[in-house]
């Protein structure tokens, strides 16, 4: 299980210091959330934080592109260091041709699924994603609530996995936090994404970062 820090929620004038706090505290991943005013009501970063973020860590760069069209600007990414890049279902045409030209820039592919948007879309994409994720809150904004209905979608998408014999890291993403984690790890998840746990934790990222670790363990 892994838990990967969202700088969404970090201050962004002490970036490379909040990325190194929450390393600090144990996180595997940072995920960097890309908004573009279309397919979610907010605006949030590009390609120029996201090689700021490259420079401030090794840890593996997870890019959540909740962008219109993200065939445009994969490879934009890919050049500012990205290891993973998952782009939504809901934007894409032809899910399996997305996901492999973002494997063909050498970076792992992965499809995220909004909480209205069944699993049963991403059937045809299985055998060319390496990661799944499953919104537990409509995207768009750091520190809303988690919805409970994730935790049964989770397990039967730990299901559809399992089945297909598929080693995709299935990722949550929304509202986690010490509280509700060895639930949603319990439910078959691998990666956790939290943001307002770790950056707005008061004693900062690292003790953000291992409350959660120390909720699972
Ligand atoms: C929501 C983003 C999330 C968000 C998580 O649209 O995709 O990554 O930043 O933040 P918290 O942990 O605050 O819900
Ligand atoms: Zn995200």
């Amino acid at each position: 299980m892994k838990v990967a820090a969202s700088v969404l929620a970090s201050d962004f004038a002490r970036l490379g210091e909040e990325i190194r706090a929450a390393e600090a505290g144990g996180a595997s991943w940072i995920h960097v959330d890309v908004m573009d005013g279309h397919f979610v009501p907010n605006l949030t970063v590009g390609p120029a934080i996201a090689t700021a973020v490259r420079r401030s860590t090794d840890l593996t760069m997870d890019v959540h592109l909740m962008i219109e069209e993200p065939d445009r600007y994969v490879e934009a990414f890919a050049e500012a260091g990205a290891n993973r890049i998952t782009v939504h279902e809901e934007v894409c045409d032809d899910l399996p041709a997305t996901l492999e030209r973002v494997r063909d820039l050498g970076v792992r592919p992965g499809v995220a699924l909004n909480p209205d948007t069944p699993l049963g879309r991403i059937r045809t994409a299985l055998p060319s994603l390496d990661l799944l994720l499953v919104m537990s809150v409509h995207p768009g904004f750091g520190g809303q609530s988690y919805i409970p209905s994730t935790t049964p979608k989770l397990e039967a998408a730990r299901k559809l996995l399992d089945e297909a014999g598929s080693d995709a890291e299935l990722e949550v993403d929304g509202g986690i936090d010490a509280t509700n984690a060895a639930r949603i790890v319990a439910a078959g998840a691998t990666v956790l994404v939290a943001g307002s746990a770790i950056f707005r934790h008061p004693k900062g990222a690292t003790a953000g970062v291992r409350e959660i670790l120390a909720a699972v363990r």
